[in-house]
C-alpha cells in the first residue's frame, strides 16, 4: 500500500486492516502507559473524556481507571443495569465502564472487560487487583472474535470502539452472539453525520483517533440491525464543534469543512427473545 512522507498516511483511499489495528493497538499502548489526566492537552487523548460522567459517579472509580479513560458518552446511562446482571464491555480500554458497571450489577453480577491492547489489559487487570474489584475480569482479545460463550451476556456496552474495527458488521454480530435472547446493546460511539472528506479517508492518525473509521449514522445503524438487533436506535447525539474537530484532527491541513462532521451517539438495539 502506498503511503506518502507522513509515517502513518496512506495516500490510496481506504486501508487494509492490517493497518487499521497496527495503528490502533500503537495509539492505544501509549493511552494505557500514560499516567496523567486524559483531559489534557495532549492531542493522543481526543477520543472524548472529558465532562462525560456525572462526578458523583466517579467518586468510587480508581484514579488509573480515569486517567486511561478514552471514551466519547457514558454508555452506563442507557444500559439499564441491574444487580445480578453479566455485563461485557468491548473494547475496554483502562476499564473505567468495567468498574462503573462493577458497582451497578454488584457482587452477584459480573462484568468482563475485552481489549485488543495488552497494555491497556495489563493496566485493567492491575486496576482491578490493586483495587479489589472481585466481580471484574479483563480478557486480551479482538471484538470481531469475543472470547466468550453464546447466549451469556445481559448486556453488552461498548464505548468509542466500533468506529475503530475494520469489520463493524462483525463485531456487532459477535455482541449479538453473546448476549442471552432479550438482552440489550447499550454504545456510545462516534458516527459521521454526512461523508468524510476525500483526505481523511486513508489518515491512519485521524482513524486512530476514532474519526477516519465512523460510519455515517444510517449506516451504523443498519450494521446493528442486519446482525439480529430489533428496536434499534439513537437515544442521544452531541454534534461536536468545528473547534473540537480541529484539536481532535491535528493535521487538517487542507482545511476541510468540518462543521457538523461528526457526533457522539447513543445507540440502542436488543437481542429479540
Ligand atoms: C477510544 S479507546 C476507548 C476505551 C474505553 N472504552 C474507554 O471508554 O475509555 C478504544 C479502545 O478499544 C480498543 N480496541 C480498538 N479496536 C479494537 C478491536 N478491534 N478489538 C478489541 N479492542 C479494540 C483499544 O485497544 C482501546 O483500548
Amino acid at each position: 500500500m502506498a503511503k506518502d512522507k507522513a509515517e502513518d498516511r496512506c495516500t490510496c483511499g481506504t486501508p487494509s486492516e492490517d493497518d487499521v489495528r497496527k495503528a490502533v493497538r500503537e495509539r492505544y499502548t501509549r493511552v494505557a502507559l500514560r499516567d496523567s489526566s486524559c483531559c489534557g492537552s495532549d492531542s493522543e487523548s481526543k477520543c472524548g473524556c472529558s465532562g462525560i460522567y456525572p462526578s458523583a459517579d466517579l467518586v468510587s472509580i480508581p484514579s488509573e481507571a480515569q486517567t486511561a479513560s478514552a471514551g466519547c458518552g457514558n454508555p452506563m446511562a442507557i444500559a439499564e443495569l441491574r444487580p445480578g446482571m453479566m455485563v461485557v464491555d468491548l473494547g475496554s480500554g483502562g476499564g473505567i465502564d468495567v468498574f462503573l458497571a462493577s458497582k451497578m450489577v454488584g457482587p452477584s453480577g459480573k462484568v468482563f472487560g475485552i481489549d485488543a491492547t495488552p497494555e491497556m489489559i495489563f493496566r485493567a487487570r492491575k486496576t482491578a487487583k490493586d483495587n479489589d474489584f472481585a466481580n471484574v475480569e479483563f480478557r486480551l482479545g479482538e471484538i470481531e472474535h469475543i472470547p466468550l460463550e453464546s447466549d451469556t451476556a445481559d448486556v453488552v456496552i461498548s464505548n468509542c470502539v466500533v468506529n475503530l474495527s475494520p469489520d463493524k458488521d462483525q463485531v456487532f454480530r459477535e455482541a449479538f452472539r453473546i448476549l442471552k435472547p432479550g438482552g440489550g446493546l447499550a454504545v456510545s460511539d462516534v458516527v459521521l453525520l454526512r461523508e468524510l472528506p476525500e483526505e481523511f479517508r486513508g489518515d491512519m492518525s485521524a482513524w486512530s483517533a476514532c474519526f477516519s473509521g465512523a460510519l455515517l449514522e444510517e449506516e451504523y445503524l443498519a450494521s446493528i440491525s442486519r446482525a439480529g438487533f430489533v428496536d434499534v436506535q439513537v437515544v442521544g447525539k452531541e454534534v461536536y464543534s468545528e473547534e473540537l474537530l480541529e484539536g481532535y484532527i491535528s493535521r487538517n491541513e487542507k482545511k476541510s469543512d468540518l462543521s457538523s462532521l461528526v457526533a457522539s451517539a447513543k445507540v440502542t438495539g436488543v437481542k429479540p427473545n
